[in-house]
C-alpha cells in the first residue's frame, strides 16, 4: 500500500538521530534559539523580511486573523472572503473572531480561486480581505490577484500551507500578500511534527504576531519594540513581566519544532525540486492521457510544488470506481476537505453568508475530485503502481 505520506521527515533517519541527540544534551527544550534561528532562515528563504514561528498552520492562521484585530485593521462584523476550497482552520479563525465568512468559488481547471471570482465578490459586497489558499500547489492568476487587492484596498492574507515554494509569474506563493501562512505538519513540504508559520514584511504585524503568539505579553519581543510598549503604557518595572497588552493565546512552538525547522530548511530547495518533478510526470500522464480525469491547467505554475496530486473525475461514479480500484493499492483522500459550504460547521454558524447554489465548482471539487500521494522520496516503482492504478479502470 503506497501511503499518502512516505515518512515523517525528509531525511528520516537523520532527522531522528538528530532528535534523539538533541533530547539527550539540550538544555531548553521550550521556545529559544533553535526556533529564533529557524524564524530567520525561513524568511530568508521565503524571501520576506519576517517569519514568526507556531505551534501548527491552524495556529499561525488563528493568530494572523486575531494579529490584525489586534491592530484594528480588521473589525468584528467585517468580512473577509476566502477559497471556499479549503482546509477547515483556514475559515474557522475568521467566524471564531466575529468575521462574516464569504466563500469565493474556485476555477475548474486551477481549482484555485481567481481574480475575476475576487473581482465578482467585490462589486456585491464590501470585503475587507481576501485570505486566498493556494490548493496543493497550484494557483490561478495570482499576479492580477495582487494588483486588484491592491487596487480596492482588500488585504490579501495567503494560507500557503500546501505550496511551499510554489512560483507562478515570478512570484513565489506566499508573497503576493501583507502576509502567508505555512504549516510544518508531517506530510507537508518542511516537517517539524508539528509546526507553522506566518510570513511577511510588515513590522508592526510581526510584532503583533509575537504578542498574540505568547499569552498577549512583551517576553518575545526584542529591545526597542518593548521599551517602547512598556513606556507607551507607563508600565513599573515590578509589573513588567506580567503585563497583557493584548488578547492572545499560549501558541509557542518548542525547541523541537526549531531544531528540525534547521534541518529540514537545508533541503527545502531538494524537497520543492523532487515534488515538481514527480507532479510534472503524473499530470502528463494523467491530466492529458486520460478520459477519466477533467484536464487541470499548471502552465501558470514556473514551479509547482505540489504537496499531493488533485484529480478532478468525470462524474462522481467515475470517482467511486477509481477509488474502489485504488483500494488497498494507493491511498487517497477528499480534496483537502472539499467546499466549505458543504461542511456542518459552516452552515451552523454561517448560514446567513450561504445561498442557494453558491460556489458551483467548489461543489463539483467536493463531489468528483481526490488527491493521491507525492513526497520527495517516492520510489520509480511507487510512481509506476499510481500511473497504473489510476490511468486505466
Ligand atoms: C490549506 C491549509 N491550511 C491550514 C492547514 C492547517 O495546518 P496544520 O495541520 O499545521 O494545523 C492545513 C493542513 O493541512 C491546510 O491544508
Amino acid at each position: 500500500m503506497i501511503k499518502l505520506v512516505g515518512s515523517a521527515f525528509y531525511h528520516e533517519k537523520e532527522m531522528r538521530e538528530k532528535l534523539a541527540r538533541f533530547m539527550l544534551t539540550t538544555e531548553r527544550f521550550s521556545f529559544g534559539d533553535e526556533c529564533k534561528t529557524f524564524e530567520r532562515a525561513f524568511a530568508k528563504w521565503q524571501g520576506r523580511k519576517y517569519s514568526v514561528l507556531f505551534n501548527s498552520g491552524s495556529s499561525a492562521n488563528l493568530a494572523l486573523i486575531q494579529a490584525l484585530i489586534n491592530l484594528g485593521r480588521l473589525k468584528r462584523e467585517d468580512t473577509v472572503a476566502f477559497s471556499a476550497v479549503t482546509w477547515s482552520t483556514n475559515v474557522m479563525p475568521l467566524i471564531q473572531l466575529g468575521l462574516n465568512a464569504l466563500p469565493l468559488d474556485v476555477t475548474e481547471d486551477t481549482l484555485n480561486v481567481s481574480s475575476a471570482e475576487i473581482q465578482r465578490a467585490l462589486k456585491r459586497t464590501p470585503v475587507k480581505a481576501v485570505f486566498l489558499t493556494n490548493l496543493l500547489g497550484f494557483c490561478d492568476d495570482i499576479a492580477v490577484i495582487k494588483r486588484v487587492c491592491a487596487e480596492a484596498h482588500v488585504m490579501l492574507l495567503e494560507d500557503n500551507c500546501e505550496s511551499l515554494g510554489s512560483v507562478s509569474s515570478g512570484i513565489k506563493l506566499g508573497n503576493a500578500g501583507l502576509a502567508s501562512t505555512f504549516s510544518f505538519f508531517i506530510g507537508h513540504h518542511l516537517s517539524t511534527i508539528e509546526g507553522g508559520a506566518v510570513c511577511t514584511d510588515d513590522e508592526e504585524l510581526a510584532v503583533a504576531l509575537q504578542i498574540v503568539r505568547a499569552h498577549g505579553w512583551d517576553r518575545q519581543l526584542d529591545e526597542k519594540h518593548q521599551k517602547a510598549l512598556r513606556a507607551k503604557h507607563k508600565i513599573e518595572p515590578f509589573y513588567g513581566l506580567y503585563t497583557f497588552y493584548e488578547l492572545g493565546y499560549n501558541l509557542r512552538p518548542t525547541e523541537i519544532t526549531g531544531l528540525l525547522g534547521n534541518a529540514q530548511i537545508a533541503y527545502a530547495d531538494e524537497i520543492v525540486a523532487k515534488r515538481e518533478k514527480i507532479f510534472r510526470h503524473f499530470a502528463e500522464v494523467l491530466y492529458t492521457k486520460n478520459d477519466l480525469y477533467m484536464p487541470l491547467r499548471y502552465e501558470q505554475m514556473e514551479t509547482a510544488s505540489a504537496m499531493a496530486f488533485p484529480l478532478v473525475c468525470v462524474s462522481p461514479e467515475v470517482r467511486a470506481r477509481v477509488v474502489e480500484r485504488a483500494n488497498d493499492k494507493v491511498e487517497v483522500r477528499p480534496m483537502v476537505a472539499g467546499s466549505m459550504v458543504f461542511q456542518p460547521f459552516f452552515s451552523k454558524w454561517q448560514k446567513h453568508m450561504i445561498e442557494p447554489g453558491m460556489c458551483p465548482v467548489a461543489a463539483k471539487v467536493h463531489r468528483r475530485g481526490f488527491y493521491l500521494p507525492i513526497y520527495p522520496e517516492m520510489t520509480d516503482e511507487d510512481k509506476k503502481i499510481i500511473i497504473e492504478t489510476f490511468s486505466e479502470v
